[in-house]
C-alpha cells in the first residue's frame, strides 16, 4: 500500500464544513496542504473557512449532477487539480419498512448522497488523479457497514456497499500509484449526522480521533483504517459479528 505525503497536498473534503470532514480538513491544515471543502450550507461553509485560513469552499450539492459540474468549472477556474480526494459527504435517516413508502422517504436521498454522488466524484477524478504522484482517494464508509443497524437499513447497506467498491477500486488501480484508503469510524459523538450531538460513552469516539486516525494511517500506508470500536468490526469473524448485531439491535 501507498504511503502518502502529508504536506503539499491539494485536497478536496466533501462535507468538509462539520463533523468529521471539517476534523480532517483542520488536520490537513495544520500540515500545510491547499484544501477544498464543500458542502449544501454557505454559513457552515463560511465559518469552517474563516477558521481555517487560506481555505477555499464551494457550495454544492454532491447528489445534483448540475452542482457537481458546477463545481468541477470552479476547482479547473480557481483551485487547479487535485491530488487527494476525500469523499465523505453523507447522511443518516431511519427508514421502517412496515410503515410503507411512508417510512422509507428518504431512501434516494441517502443512495444518492451516500454512493451515487461518490461514485461520479470517482468517475470524475480518478482519471486526473492517475496523473499524480503521489495521489490518494479516501472513501468514508463505517462500522455499519459491517454490522447494519436496523433503523438506518438503507445508511447501513451504501456503507457496505461503500466497503464493497473500495475493494474494488484499490484492485483495479493497484497499478497506479493512487493510494485508496477506507476511513472507518465508529459512532462519533461530535457530529451533525444525527442532528445532534450525543452524550459520549466508552464505544464512541470524537472527530478528532477519526482524523488523528487518518493522518497516521495515510502516513503509514494502512489501507483500511478502522477506527475505536470500528477495529473489532471491521476483522470481526462471521460468528462474532452476528453477536455484534445482536447487541447494537436489542
Ligand atoms: N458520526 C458518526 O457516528 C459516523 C460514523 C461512521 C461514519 N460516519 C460518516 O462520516 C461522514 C461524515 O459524517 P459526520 O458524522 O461528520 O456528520 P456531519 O457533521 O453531518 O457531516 C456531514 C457533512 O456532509 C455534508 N453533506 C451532507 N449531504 C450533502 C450533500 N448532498 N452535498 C454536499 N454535502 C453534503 C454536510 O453539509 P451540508 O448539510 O451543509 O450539506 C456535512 O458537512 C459521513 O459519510 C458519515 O456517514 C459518521
Amino acid at each position: 500500500m501507498n504511503k502518502m505525503r502529508l504536506s503539499g497536498n491539494k485536497i478536496l473534503i466533501t462535507g468538509g464544513a462539520t463533523g468529521i470532514g471539517f476534523a480532517i480538513a483542520r488536520a490537513f491544515h495544520s500540515l500545510g496542504n491547499d484544501i477544498l471543502i464543500c458542502g449544501r450550507r454557505k454559513d457552515r461553509l463560511d465559518e469552517a473557512t474563516k477558521f481555517l485560513p487560506g481555505t477555499k469552499s464551494f457550495r454544492c450539492d454532491i447528489s445534483s449532477p448540475e452542482d457537481r459540474s458546477r463545481m468541477y468549472a470552479f476547482m479547473a477556474d480557481r483551485f487547479g487539480e487535485i491530488n487527494i480526494l476525500v469523499n465523505n459527504a453523507g447522511i443518516q435517516r431511519p427508514a421502517d419498512f412496515l410503515t410503507g413508502e411512508d417510512g422509507m422517504k428518504y431512501f434516494h436521498e441517502e443512495i444518492s448522497t451516500n454512493l451515487e454522488a461518490q461514485l461520479c466524484m470517482l468517475a470524475h477524478f480518478v482519471p486526473m488523479l492517475s496523473k499524480k504522484s503521489p495521489a490518494a482517494v479516501v472513501n468514508v464508509s463505517s462500522g455499519l457497514g459491517f454490522v447494519p443497524l436496523s433503523r438506518f437499513p438503507v445508511y447501513s447497506a451504501t456503507k457496505a456497499a461503500i466497503h464493497s467498491l473500495t475493494l474494488s477500486l484499490r484492485h483495479q488501480l493497484k497499478g497506479t500509484d493512487i493510494g485508496v484508503f477506507e476511513l472507518i469510524p465508529p459512532t462519533v459523538y461530535d457530529t451533525e449526522l444525527k442532528g445532534k450531538t450525543l452524550d459520549k460513552t466508552d464505544w464512541m469516539s470524537s472527530s478528532s480521533d477519526v482524523a488523528a486516525a487518518l493522518v497516521h494511517g495515510m502516513e503509514t500506508g494502512e489501507s483500511e483504517i478502522a477506527v475505536g470500536a470500528a477495529r473489532r468490526w471491521n476483522r470481526a469473524s462471521r460468528d462474532e459479528l452476528d453477536s455484534i448485531f445482536d447487541e447494537i439491535n436489542r
